[in-house]
């Protein structure tokens, strides 16, 4: 085995074990499955710092794509009608992403809810409305920017993705976010978050600081569902000064 594929795997078993895998089932699959990429920088330095530079990351295996939608288009073929792990059981669409192939700014949920479900679009709920109501606090649109999950069936119940559903899916989140190579990305409550930071923090001490994915700055804020829920003027104002400081920063780092 080569030295970065035996690096990139080990990194994978302890992502792994982060999420708290314990058994491996191998199995063969019926086509050739894209390979797990490693999911995580190294923890970062320090919860406020951005990691350097605004730029788009070097450690990314492959160099960005010259067209992000073909990529996409690609990424969801090698998804297919897929079987991989349990969620696929109750759901209705695979919930790919939407948005921008070119989106400066990504947002990355945690899985599909039911209207989602039903219609094969992320954030189209009552919780998409909240969304599309704090891109457009921040001068943004729904088309500008591209929303996907961690997983893209949805969890039965609205339950949270357990650990073996995530790894086996969010390899493809991560190819959805090497196409676009977005600026910044927003991370919306601790399942998202906790995946993509591979940090064990609830999204109440994660949000408001800076994190970094590949290179790419990362803040987390609270899912608008949990807005929803507890619709106060503190946890409002959280969410706007983190989408505005997410804001700032794609400015900053220019087109
Ligand atoms: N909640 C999510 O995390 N994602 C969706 O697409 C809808 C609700």
């Amino acid at each position: 085995m080569s030295a970065p594929l035996e690096r990139d795997l080990a990194e994978w078993l302890d992502y792994l074990s982060v999420l708290g895998v314990r058994e491996l089932r191998v199995r063969q699959a019926a086509a050739p499955a894209p390979a797990p990429a490693p999911l995580v920088d190294p923890p970062p330095s320090s919860s406020c710092s951005a990691q350097g530079s605004l730029g788009i990351s070097d450690e990314f295996a492959d160099p960005p794509a010259a067209d992000p939608a073909a990529r996409l288009a690609e990424i969801r073929q090698d998804i297919g009608d897929c079987s991989r792990c349990k969620l696929h059981q109750g759901r209705t669409h695979i919930v790919f992403g939407v948005g921008n192939p070119r989106a400066r700014l990504m947002f990355v949920g945690e899985g599909p809810g039911a209207e989602e479900d039903a219609r094969g679009e992320p954030f189209v709920g009552r919780a998409g409305k909240k969304l599309d109501e704090m891109i457009a606090a921040i001068g943004l649109r729904r088309e500008d920017v591209y929303i996907a999950n961690v997983v893209k069936c949805r969890p039965p119940g609205n339950r949270d993705p357990e650990p073996d559903e995530i790894a086996t899916c969010s390899p493809f989140l991560v190819r959805q976010i090497e196409a676009i190579r977005p600026r910044v990305i927003v991370t919306l409550g601790s399942p998202a978050a906790r995946t993509l930071l591979r940090a064990r923090a609830g999204i109440t001490q994660l949000r408001g600081t800076w994190h970094s994915f590949r290179g790419i700055p990362v803040m987390p804020t609270f899912h608008p569902a949990y807005l929803l829920r507890s619709y106060t003027l503190e946890n409002r104002r959280k969410v706007f000064e983190d989408l505005k400081a997410a804001r700032e920063r794609m400015d900053d780092a220019g087109s």
